[in-house]
């Protein structure tokens, strides 16, 4: 057996394509339905599918009814369903259903939702929870397309990651296609009280109807977005570009679910101050989707190469001051995560080692910030033209294949002068820490903010007279002055000053409440932070918080919250927060 994917149980033979059909029943949480894949034995008599939840109720091969066997329960990988097949065997059909805890699916109650009166379902896959909904060869290196019936209750939407209708369906009924192949990461669905708003020629939003004329307006630079990408470094793939907004439990910022990214409500912050987002998960419909890591210890090849195309995205709209102002802040989480988890941690590769591990553990800013600080490193080097010549015809070559660290390595030894430049790929891919040449960010709007910062510290006025036309960064790096050894009292002033407490830019809510616990100011303002807490499941805000909690001794505080808040957070959120608060 050869596998290269130290989480699927795949084997030789592959799944090509898949036929779903499925009952979202929202009284049980369960989906129930068949799925019927098109094979490719390769001269196997068995063909293997991850599998993670899903109670197997009967199997076909080419139509007959077929035995099977399922291995013991992984606690990380699942089991592994293996079939018999013959070597002409063109078909199985697997009729299943879901588990009502299956960790892909969020089912929400109306509360949990914007407009409080029907449920919501969403799933999010990456990196291994397909196979907790669908039996799958559920492998990034393994590409299928697609096809899927959905049957929702009547009043609600169901959309995919594939073609995509913009209005309701009075039946409930939703036929989808998938006619480019995907890995498995990548299926998706939501249901919901959805809507439909265009913002462009061949893009659109998705929201619930409160919210789709903000969400909308936020998103209005997208055809702006998909063009500059394009120029960049290809013609978009994918056909249409919609994003949806999900209810705020969403654990992510964004997920790139090929045609329709899905989206935390958390983004929409009324100033479009937080759009970087949709440059990201547009780019992966190159860096990602396109060319995709073969598997997760290469996550960086998918993460790293989608944030400096993001970043280049960014600049081509709002220019290089402001995008800088982003690399920047960028940079400081970067420096701070490698404190964090050891500069001399193997994790602090780029490359990374997950055998035995949940790929989740790879989810760090080293995939994402050293990954793209190692490509601002090769533009610097060999030049901005040339490097994009180098990376459009890199998406090219590759586009709808994998990619791991070694044939990276290869690609980028026979097309650019790494030798003749001295570039250590060696320091950036396989060892840890942040290597000495990253690039320099210089931010000219920062230094005034750490200006302003100084100058209000020392004379202990803090007034806005200095701030006019601040954007929400300009707040985020500023709040990120504040030592942690400062006064509660300083802090109440800053508020009574800025309103940080009741931003509605969630970046300046997260940096602030964390500088709140740190400083001792959160008992004032507890009853703010719990509900933000108890509202927002985007993890990425909530395990720094809980973390202050703990580290000031108030981890009684942040269990009782947690408590509260638990209910709403998706199972990416849970395991983490779970693991956190146990000791
Ligand atoms: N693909 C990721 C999200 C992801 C990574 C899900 C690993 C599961 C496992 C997505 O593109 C992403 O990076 N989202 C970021 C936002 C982005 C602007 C950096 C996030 O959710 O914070
Ligand atoms: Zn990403």
């Amino acid at each position: 057996m050869s596998r290269k994917d130290i989480h699927s149980y795949t084997g030789d033979a592959v799944i090509t394509h898949l036929v779903l059909d499925l009952e979202v029943n929202f009284e049980n949480r369960v989906l129930k339905g068949s799925a019927i894949y098109k094979i490719d034995p390769k001269n196997s008599d068995h063909i293997i599918l991850d599998v993670n939840g899903p109670e197997i109720l009967s199997v076909e091969v080419d139509n007959q009814p077929a035995t099977y066997k399922l291995s013991e329960q992984d606690p990380i990988l699942g089991m592994a369903l293996t079939i018999p097949i013959h070597a002409d065997s063109k078909s199985i059909k697997i009729n299943y259903q879901t588990k009502p805890d299956a960790s892909a699916l969020q089912w929400l109650n109306p509360q949990q939702t914007a407009g409080n009166k029907h449920p919501f379902l969403f799933s999010q896959g990456q990196a291994i929870l397909t196979r907790t909904w669908i039996p799958i060869q559920d492998s990034p290196g393994i590409r299928i397309t697609y096809e899927a019936t959905l049957r929702v209750p009547k009043d609600l939407m169901a959309v995919m990651s594939a073609r995509n209708a913009q209005q309701k369906n009075p039946d409930g009924i939703y036929h989808f296609t998938m006619p480019q192949a995907v890995p498995a990461y990548l299926i998706a669905l939501a249901v919901g009280d959805l809507n439909f708003k265009s913002t462009g020629p061949r893009s659109g939003v998705y929201a619930e109807p409160n919210m789709l004329e903000k969400a909308a307006w936020e998103f209005a630079d997208t055809e702006n977005m998909i063009a500059a990408a394009e120029k960049l470094y290809g013609p978009y793939a994918w056909d249409r570009y919609d994003l949806l907004v999900l209810p705020p439990s969403f654990p992510f910022g964004g997920m790139e679910n090929p045609r329709l990214t899905f989206a935390t409500p958390t983004v929409i912050a009324g100033d479009r101050s937080l759009v970087s987002l949709v440059a990201h998960e547009l780019a992966h419909s190159w860096s990602g989707n396109l060319v995709t890591n073969a598997n997760w210890n290469d996550f960086w090849i998918n993460e790293g190469f989608t944030t400096y195309f993001e970043r280049r995205i960014m600049e081509n709209l709002y220019g290089r001051e402001y995008t800088e102002m982003l690399a920047s802040l960028a940079k400081e989480e970067l420096k701070q995560n490698v404190l964090e988890i050891g500069p001399d941690h193997k994790d602090t590769r780029l490359h990374l080692d997950l055998l035995g591990r949940n790929p989740d553990d790879g989810m760090t800013s080293i995939a994402y910030e050293k990954g793209a600080f190692f490509l601002r490193m090769l533009e610097e080097k060999i030049g901005r033209p040339r490097f994009d010549i180098f990376l459009k015809t890199y998406f090219d070559q590759h586009a709808f294949q994998s990619m791991d660290v070694d044939k990276l390595v290869r690609y980028l030894k026979a097309n650019l002068p790494i030798d003749s430049l001295k570039i250590d790929l060696d320091a950036w891919i396989y060892r840890p820490g942040i290597p000495e040449e990253i690039a320099e960010v210089n931010s000219d709007r920062f230094d005034n903010v750490v200006k302003a910062y100084n100058l209000m510290e020392a004379e202990q006025r803090w007034d806005t007279l200095m701030m006019a036309d601040w954007s929400s960064h300009e707040w985020v790096h500023f709040i990120a002055q504040i030592p942690d050894s400062v006064q509660p009292a300083q802090l109440v002033k800053m508020d009574e000053a800025f309103h940080f407490s009741t931003s509605g830019n969630s970046e300046i809510l997260a940096t602030w409440f964390e500088k709140a616990i740190l400083g001792g100011y959160s008992p004032t303002i507890l009853s703010r932070i719990e509900s933000f807490l108890i509202q927002v499941g985007r993890r990425k805000y909530l395990v720094p918080l809980y973390k202050a909690f703990k580290i000031t001794g108030q981890i009684e505080t942040a269990r009782k919250i947690y408590a509260q808040a638990r209910p709403n957070y998706h199972f990416v959120a849970t395991s983490t927060i779970d693991q956190l608060l146990k000791e």
